[in-house]
C-alpha cells in the first residue's frame, strides 16, 4: 500500500513538477549511460555535466575510448578525482570492443561482471538502456526511502544495505523502470536533499514518516564516523629552462597514473610544523641537498599552504619552486619534461590548483 502511493506519487512529481534537464536523460545507448553513470559516481551532477560532453564529443563511440591513447583519456579525467574510475572505464571499453565486437551485454548479469560496475552502475544501465526491472540504490535513493519509510537501520551496514534494497525492488516500477529510477534520483535531488530538504511542499509528506516522527534531520542513520589521516607532502617544482621534473605516480597509493613534481612526505606532524614553513630548513634537509647534488639553484618562493579532501585522507602540501642552473645529475624516477609536453600531463587537483594561482612569480607552463 505505503509502495504504491511512494511510486504512484513521485511518478506523478515527475510528469506535473520535475523540469530538471540533463544531458543523459531518456538516453539509450548503454555506452553513453555507462559513461555518465561513472563520471556521476562520485561527482556532482553540475561538475559531471560538462566532463560528460567532453568524453562524448571526443570518444562519440566505446571503439574510440578504446582506441585512445591513455594518458589523454587521463588528461580528459583531470579533475574529476578517483581516478581507478578512468582506469576501470578504459579497461571496460577495450573489452567490449576487442573481445565483444563493440556489444555492450545487456542483461544485468553480464553488466555487473564488467570490471568497475557495482550494483548500482549495473541497475543504472540495465533499466536506461534495456529497460529491464530492476532499482537503482545510490545515497538519494537510501536517503528518500529511509526519510519516508522511517528505516533506522545504519545505511552503512549489511543489515541496512539488504533491508533498503529490499524495500528498493519493492517500490520499483517495473513496467517503467527507467523513468522510475530517473524520478527517484532527481527527486532526492531536488526535493528530499541532504541538508534543507523542501518538506513543505514535498507530494509525500503526509504519509512520510520522518516528517511525521520529526526525523528528517537524523535521517538516514549511519554508524560509523568517518576519519582521515592526515599526509603531508612538499613538492619541489625544479625548474630549468621553463620545463619540470616530474614522474608518473604508479604504486598502490593515492592518485595512481597521474603525474607529480618531485616529492616528499613528512613523516610527523611535528616534522612538519618545524621543517615546511620556512625555506632554509628545507634547503638544509639531507634529502634535498642529496637530491640537488652539485646542481646550483636560485629559490624562486614557497607557496602557502593548499589541501585537498579525499575519502580517507586529508593531503596537506606546499610548493617549493626553484630555478637550476644546469639539469640534476641524478634525478632518479623524475624524468625533465620540456613545457610543450608538460600540458599534455595529468596532475592531481591540489597541483593543478597550485599551477593555477598565479602567487608566485612567473607562469609556469
Ligand atoms: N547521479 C547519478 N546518476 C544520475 C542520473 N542518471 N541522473 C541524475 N543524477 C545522477
Amino acid at each position: 500500500m505505503q509502495n504504491r502511493y511512494f511510486r504512484d506519487t513521485i511518478l506523478r512529481w515527475n510528469r506535473a513538477e520535475n523540469a530538471r534537464q540533463m544531458p543523459w536523460k531518456g538516453e539509450k545507448d548503454p555506452y553513453k549511460i555507462w559513461l555518465s553513470e561513472v563520471i556521476l559516481q562520485q561527482t556532482r551532477v553540475e561538475q559531471g555535466w560538462a566532463y560528460y560532453e567532453k568524453f562524448v564529443d571526443n570518444y562519440p563511440k566505446i571503439e574510440d575510448l578504446a582506441r585512445a591513447p591513455e594518458e589523454g583519456v587521463f588528461k580528459l579525467w583531470e579533475g574529476l578525482g578517483y581516478y581507478s574510475r578512468c582506469k576501470n572505464l578504459i579497461h571496460t571499453a577495450k573489452y567490449i570492443a576487442g573481445e565483444r565486437k563493440g556489444h555492450f551485454p545487456d542483461t544485468y548479469t553480464e553488466i555487473l561482471a564488467l570490471k568497475g560496475i557495482g550494483p548500482y552502475t549495473a541497475a543504472a544501465i540495465a533499466s536506461f538502456a534495456f529497460g529491464l526491472p530492476h532499482a537503482v540504490v545510490d545515497g538519494n535513493v537510501l536517503r528518500v526511502l529511509s526519510r519516508f519509510f522511517g528505516v533506522r537501520t545504519p545505511i552503512d551496514t549489511t543489515a541496512g544495505k539488504v533491508e533498503l534494497t529490499e524495500l528498493a525492488e519493492k517500490c520499483l516500477d517495473k513496467v517503467n523502470p527507467a523513468e522510475y529510477n530517473q524520478t527517484l534520483m532527481d527527486f532526492g535531488a531536488v526535493v528530499c536533499k541532504p541538508a534543507n530538504p523542501e518538506c513543505k511542499t514535498c507530494p509525500l509528506s503526509s504519509r512520510c514518516l520522518a516528517y511525521k516522527e520529526n526525523m528528517v534531520d537524523i535521517l538516514p542513520q549511519k554508524s560509523k564516523r568517518l576519519v582521515r589521516k592526515d599526509r603531508f607532502f612538499l613538492y619541489i617544482l625544479a625548474e630549468y629552462q621553463g620545463g619540470l621534473y616530474a614522474r608518473k605516480r604508479t604504486g598502490k597509493d593515492i592518485w595512481q597514473n597521474l603525474y607529480e613534481f618531485i616529492s616528499y612526505e613528512f613523516s610527523r606532524e611535528n616534522e612538519v610544523s618545524a621543517d615546511w614553513e620556512n625555506i632554509t630548513p628545507i634547503l638544509n634537509a639531507q634529502w634535498f641537498k642529496q637530491m640537488m647534488g652539485a646542481t646550483k639553484y636560485t629559490v624562486v618562493g614557497l607557496s602557502p599552504l593548499y589541501r585537498q579532501l579525499l575519502t580517507h585522507q586529508n593531503i596537506h602540501a606546499r610548493f617549493l619552486r626553484i630555478s637550476l642552473d644546469a639539469p640534476l645529475s641524478d634525478s632518479g624516477d623524475f624524468r625533465f619534461f620540456p613545457p610543450h609536453q608538460l600540458t599534455g600531463l595529468a596532475f592531481p587537483r591540489i597541483m593543478n590548483e597550485y599551477l593555477q594561482t598565479k602567487v608566485h612569480t612567473g607562469q609556469l607552463f
